[in-house]
């Protein structure tokens, strides 16, 4: 039900427009004032009266029709307090917790994560992927389509240097990143002495674009060491990819957007170069190199397209870090140039960077922090955990796992995306904060209660028993589910669902400490049973939504 448009249809008659009413009521924050509040100083000028007075004249119209859907209205210093009528307010989300959204039809296009070929998957791309695995689930439970992209870095003149120092010092070796790292690193101290290596990068890369067989066979060799690499840590993530096409795909199909840029007379010369000029405000996007070479921005305008043609996205999302911010302006700008209406579906979704805490590791000493030993370090200090709190848990390597992992992904996505943040270990497995740990243990709380007290679903609630404002609360935060996945889907943020969870978790553990859920008389237990297998499948729904594993024991 829509309360605050019933509400606003109860004031309908006292000659404010049902729209304008209805954009002032809020929901309240404290119960102590009701569920709804209609702030009377929005509407002063229109009667020209206090608020105070607005207030007792609206609540005599108001309760000269009363529903019994509504308990009572109260003018409380201008304002105009709505009380719900608690029983029936929790029959109706008992009965219906939250709404399942049919396919809506629309498809959207998620690129995230996007990993280089041959680069380490280190800690700097923990956020592009999880915020856009979260978004997939989202947007999945939103009734879209979803189309999950990893537009690999599978392109660039260091594929010239790799196969070079391959073939010079790396085969037959078994080929790892860690290899493929050192001869990366190895080519470029050999070539400061030996300019001529520089030549033969150069050849090779040139045999890749001539789709070389020996050239190609190599690079995929690369690719594939990569992605089994990569695709250990999607797997432990629980995220999946519906296309893999990376920069390379769009090798062929560049060529069309040059002509339709020259055709449309947008592209400009400068400098031997061809770049396209956008106005004052954002710097030319260079498409062509004086060598006829194409860019990173050459290659994103046929996925654009590309995308456009073979999904027909109604959205089509890059979940990318904020540096790249100046890269997006231009491809949307240039989209929007070339005439494409649909460039207002492209959406860059930045985030912040992450650093750890008490690690002085840089990249330019060539030495990187990899996701795998994150996520296995989490892992091991929760089993530590585990072993020391709780030593006989059946299965406790896989919960360890599901823990460890999950603490490092709630980690990630439970601040707003754009801040920077630093990962803490201890923070993120601290088991009674604000964290992953916290709301698993919350589920498997719920869950141990659930089986201990025989929870049977088909007993009948006596709903009155759970009026108190402790189980109110909590009913009326379930019932916000839906709108909140709503919220994050609308601003891309799952860190809205994050928050949404520890507060209900928090609600739960207060109503375990206040009231005792398992108790003599069978209607209590019944009902607040009933809460508990509510506020279960909402935690496991909602942490579903960003990545997190439901462990029933912990
Ligand atoms: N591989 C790129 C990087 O690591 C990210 C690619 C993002 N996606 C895109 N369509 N540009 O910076």
């Amino acid at each position: 039900m829509d309360y605050k448009a019933a509400l606003a249809e109860l004031l309908s008659n006292t000659g404010v427009e049902k729209e304008e009413i209805e954009g002032y009521i809020t929901k309240t924050l404290e119960l102590s004032n009701g569920d709804y509040t209609l702030p009377c100083f929005k509407l002063s000028k229109k009667f020209r009266k206090a608020p105070a007075m607005i207030a007792e004249d609206l609540k005599s119209a108001a309760e000269a029709n009363l529903p019994a859907w509504i308990e009572r209205v109260d003018a409380v210093n201008g304002y105009l307090n709505f009380y719900l009528n608690r029983g029936e307010f929790i029959k109706n989300v008992v009965t219906s917790p939250y709404p399942t959204h049919g396919k809506n039809g629309k498809n959207i296009c998620i690129d995230y994560s996007s990993v280089n070929i041959a680069k380490p998957f280190h800690i700097g791309h923990l956020l592009t992927t999880v915020i856009g695995g979260s978004l997939y689930r989202i947007f999945d439970y939103l009734g879209y389509n979803v189309v999950g992209i990893n537009h690999l870095g599978d392109y660039g003149t260091q594929f010239g240097k790799l196969i070079t120092a391959y073939l010079k010092w790396g085969n037959g070796e078994e080929q790892t990143m860690d290899s493929l790292l050192k001869l990366y690193v190895k080519f470029h101290d050999e070539a400061e002495k030996d300019e001529s290596l520089n030549d033969e990068a150069r050849m090779w890369f040139k045999k890749i674009e001539d789709e070389d067989e020996t050239a190609v066979a190599i690079f995929n060799t690369f690719k594939e060491t990569t992605l089994r690499e990569v695709d250990k840590v999607y797997k432990r993530l629980d995220i999946t990819f519906d296309s893999y096409n990376g920069e390379s795909f769009y090798n062929d199909k560049m060529d069309e957007i040059v002509d339709m840029l020259k055709q449309k007379n947008l592209l400009v010369e400068s400098e031997g170069a061809y770049v396209v000029e956008m106005g004052e405000d954002i710097p030319p996007c260079l498409i062509l190199k004086s060598d006829g070479a194409s860019l990173y921005a050459t290659r994103d305008l046929a996925a654009a397209l590309y995308r456009k043609r073979t999904y027909d996205f109604d959205k089509n999302l890059y979940v990318v870090a904020y540096q790249q911010n100046l890269h997006f302006k231009q491809v949307f700008k240039v989209l929007e140039l070339m005439g494409f209406d649909w460039h207002k579906d492209c959406v860059h979704v930045p985030f912040g960077m992450v650093s750890l805490e008490n690690c002085t590791l840089s990249t330019r000493h060539g030495k990187v922090v990899f996701l795998r030993d994150v996520l296995d370090t989490a892992v091991k200090k929760t089993l530590d955990i585990i072993n020391t709190k709780n030593p006989n848990l059946e299965g406790k390597e896989k919960v360890a796992e599901d823990v460890g992992v999950g603490a490092v992904i709630f980690g990630a996505l439970s601040t707003g995306r754009i801040k920077d943040m630093v990962f803490s270990y201890d923070k993120a497995l601290n088991f009674d904060g604000e964290t992953g740990p916290y709301l698993q243990y919350t589920h498997a709380r719920c869950c141990s209660l659930l089986e201990k007290g025989n929870y049977d679903s088909d007993k009948a609630v006596d709903f009155s028993q759970l009026t108190s404002d402790v189980c109110y609360s909590i009913i009326k935060h379930i019932d916000a589910f839906d709108a909140t996945v709503v919220d994050a889907g609308e601003k891309y943020e799952p860190s809205i669902i994050s928050r949404y969870l520890i507060d209900l978790a928090q609600l739960f553990n207060k109503f375990y400490f206040d009231c005792r859920v398992i108790t003599d008389d069978e209607a209590a237990t019944t009902a607040r049973l009933k809460i508990t297998a509510m506020v279960r499948d909402v935690l496991k729904k909602g942490m579903s939504l960003i990545l997190l594993k439901a462990p029933e024991k912990m």
